[in-house]
Parts: structure tokens; C-alpha cells; sequence
């Protein structure tokens, strides 16, 4: 038996524990935010965090995350409101949406680590994270408003 903690739940799970934690969460526990697109960890859509840093969840197992503290999309702010996420919506980051739940735990954690990043510290977080859609600039400027955001509230 694998126990994992998402969004604040307990969670147990009598599978294999060796099952890539984005299969658990999008066909066990039903959450769907959390994307597939390589499966390889080239692609970052499926990024999740684990005690609060972005991991790959397509190339971490179960075991990996048991005992420690899962948070997709769905459980970065019960309202959807933080900064990361209002900043998303003020600049209308999204285009058609797929990549987007991996870009915003990605940069979420970047801010957690980082809360004024340089466009160097952006880059560097941001460069395996990978939009068909072309909405870097968009990004990058969200992640730049975001931390202002944060600027403000301390
Ligand atoms: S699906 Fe995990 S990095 Fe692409
Ligand atoms: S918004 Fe379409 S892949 Fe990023």
C-alpha cells in the first residue's frame, strides 16, 4: 500500500508503486489539470510539485512521492487565486490551453524559490517547459507581473 498526500488528502493506493504519478492523479484520484504530452520529461506539461518544488510527475513514481506532499494545479489555490494564477488571467497568458497548468506550477515554484527573478533565473526555470502555441512572451511577462504581485504584498 502507497500512501500519497494531494492537495492536502490523504491518499492510498494498493497498485503497482512503481506507476508514474501523473497516471495516479489523472486516472485514480480524477484530476485532470495535470497534463500528458511526452512522457519522456521533455515537455513539462504534466509538472506538478513535490514538498513544494516542480518535478515532472510522468517520471516520478508513486514510491517516489510517498510520505511527501503532492500539489497539482487544482490545488494551488483553492479560488484559483494565486499570484501566478491571476497574473495568468490579467495577461490572458493562454492559447489553447494544453501546456498552461504546467507553465503556472513551474513558475509558482519559481517564485516560491526566487521571488524577483532576472530573466536569466526565468529562463533557466521555464526552458523545459514547452508551448506549441508560442505564448513565451506572454509568459515571461505574467511571471514578471506575478512577482511584482508578490513585491507588493510584502
Ligand atoms: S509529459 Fe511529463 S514532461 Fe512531458
Ligand atoms: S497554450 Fe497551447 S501549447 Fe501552450
Amino acid at each position: 500500500m502507497t500512501t500519497v498526500t494531494v492537495n492536502g488528502k490523504e491518499m492510498q493506493f494498493d497498485g503497482d508503486p512503481e506507476m508514474p504519478l501523473l497516471w495516479f492523479l489523472r486516472d485514480i484520484a480524477g484530476m485532470t489539470g495535470t497534463k500528458f504530452g511526452c512522457g519522456a520529461a521533455l515537455c513539462g506539461a504534466c509538472t506538478v510539485h513535490l514538498d513544494g518544488t516542480a518535478v515532472r510527475s510522468c517520471q516520478t513514481t508513486l514510491a517516489d512521492a510517498a510520505g511527501k506532499q503532492v500539489t497539482t494545479i487544482e490545488g494551488l489555490d483553492p479560488e484559483g487565486m494565486h499570484p501566478v494564477q491571476v497574473a495568468w488571467r490579467e495577461l490572458n497568458v493562454a492559447q489553447c490551453g494544453y501546456c498552461q497548468c504546467g507553465q503556472i506550477m513551474q513558475a509558482a515554484s519559481l517564485l516560491k524559490d526566487t521571488p524577483q527573478p532576472t530573466d536569466d533565473d526565468i529562463d533557466a526555470a521555464m526552458s523545459g517547459n514547452i508551448c506549441r502555441c508560442g505564448t513565451y512572451p506572454r509568459i515571461r511577462a505574467a511571471i514578471k507581473l506575478a512577482a511584482s504581485k508578490l513585491g507588493d504584498a510584502r
